[in-house]
């Protein structure tokens, strides 16, 4: 059986390359995969979150997938830390987790910065947890943007680790699935960093809940060169703003690279800009829209997660009792008389 996984983490500023490199992906696979998306609140506290926020933001997230067309009744929606067996799995696959495969990770020493000795465990045990978070549903296919694919090779390695440990089969080698042609959306201000949450200006970033003004603010402000743009792909290259530009044109269009380039080859940007302002407010308005809905009404979204985390525990529930079995920790029983 396909089961796939995959999670957000609620720290706030959902963008486009949350939308497209990954949410709106799942949309469609939901059709033909059993499929499970989290939202991970125990990666979010690997950095320091105020307790309102990370709330508010665990709801947000969870709109932001109900808004985009993910389907709360074949898909299942929950917060990672209501189901415990995540972080038990995450303790057991870290005691045969090698630190060497740990300090290869450069996501944990972009986040760590130059205060490395100041980081703390989870940060550095982040790929771990993540690992169980897969594992623990057996997942077979996991849809992220480009920059977790070291991280899914790592649970690729510790998967392999413990069924060889045990000498067994229980956990499937997971798949990455990095789709579509936006699987790394970069920085509005820099074509040459990633779009990001936490970049401290809002310009880099187009959000999910963006109004329509804000967005064609923010893409007329968009860093561009002075050339008009290329008749050809190879065109893009050393040139990363209209690259940028183009893939998200590309993205949201659904048309591919080669025929995006080939209808706005020798435009200049302003008239290219405000098309892709009409078609970003076409796409991104009524998810936005829909997500304010959701979060002005936290009942509602709050009880899609409880559900959510009903459905999840019992799975994982009945994995993590195999991973104890196997690995022989004793399941004392009361006979009753
Ligand atoms: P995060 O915001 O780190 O929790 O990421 C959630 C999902 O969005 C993951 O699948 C990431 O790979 C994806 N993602 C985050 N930033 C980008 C980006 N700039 N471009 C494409 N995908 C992204
Ligand atoms: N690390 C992922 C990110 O920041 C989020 C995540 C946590 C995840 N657990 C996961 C993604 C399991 C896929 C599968 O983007």
């Amino acid at each position: 059986m396909n089961r796939i996984f995959s999670g957000v983490q609620p720290t706030g500023n959902l963008h486009l390359g949350n939308y497209l490199g990954a949410i709106r992906n799942w949309v469609a696979l939901q059709r033909d995969f059993d499929c499970i998306f989290c939202i991970v609140d125990l990666h979010a506290i690997t950095l320091p979150q105020d307790p309102a926020a990370l709330r508010g933001s665990t709801r947000e997230v969870a709109a932001a997938y109900v808004a985009a067309g993910i389907d709360p009744e074949s898909c299942i929606i929950f917060n990672q830390s209501t189901v415990p067996a995540h972080a038990e799995l995450a303790w057991v696959l870290g005691c045969m987790t090698p630190l060497g495969w740990l300090n290869r990770m450069t996501q944990f020493k972009e986040k760590a910065g130059k205060q490395r000795e100041m980081a703390g465990l989870g940060l550095y045990g982040y790929p771990v947890l993540m690992a169980a978070d897969i594992l623990l549903y057996k997942a077979t296919h996991v849809p992220v943007g480009e920059d977790q694919k070291q991280h899914l090779e790592l649970a690729r390695d510790i998967a392999g680790t413990f069924n060889r440990t045990y000498g067994t089969d229980l956990f499937p080698l997971p798949e990455p699935q990095i789709l579509g042609t936006a699987t790394r959306v970069m920085s509005l201000r820099d074509g040459t960093k990633k779009m990001s949450k936490s970049d401290s200006s809002d310009y880099s970033r187009i959000n999910m809940t963006d109004d329509a003004d804000t967005i064609a603010l923010k893409v007329r402000r968009a860093k561009t060169d002075p050339h008009p743009l290329p008749d050809s792909v190879a065109g893009l290259e050393g040139r990363p703003e209209a690259e940028n530009l183009i893939d998200i044109y590309a993205a949201l269009s659904g048309r591919g690279r080669e025929e995006t380039v080939a209808e706005f080859a020798g435009a200049q940007f302003s008239a290219f800009k405000e098309r892709l302002v009409d078609l970003a407010v076409a796409v991104l308005g009524p998810i936005g829209a829909e997500m304010k809905r959701l979060v002005g009404a936290p009942d509602h979204v709050d009880a899609i997660l409880a559900h959510g985390a009903q459905r999840a525990n019992a799975i994982a529930e009945k994995h993590l009792a195999e991973v104890y079995d196997i690995v022989g920790m004793l399941r004392p029983r009361v006979k009753s008389s």
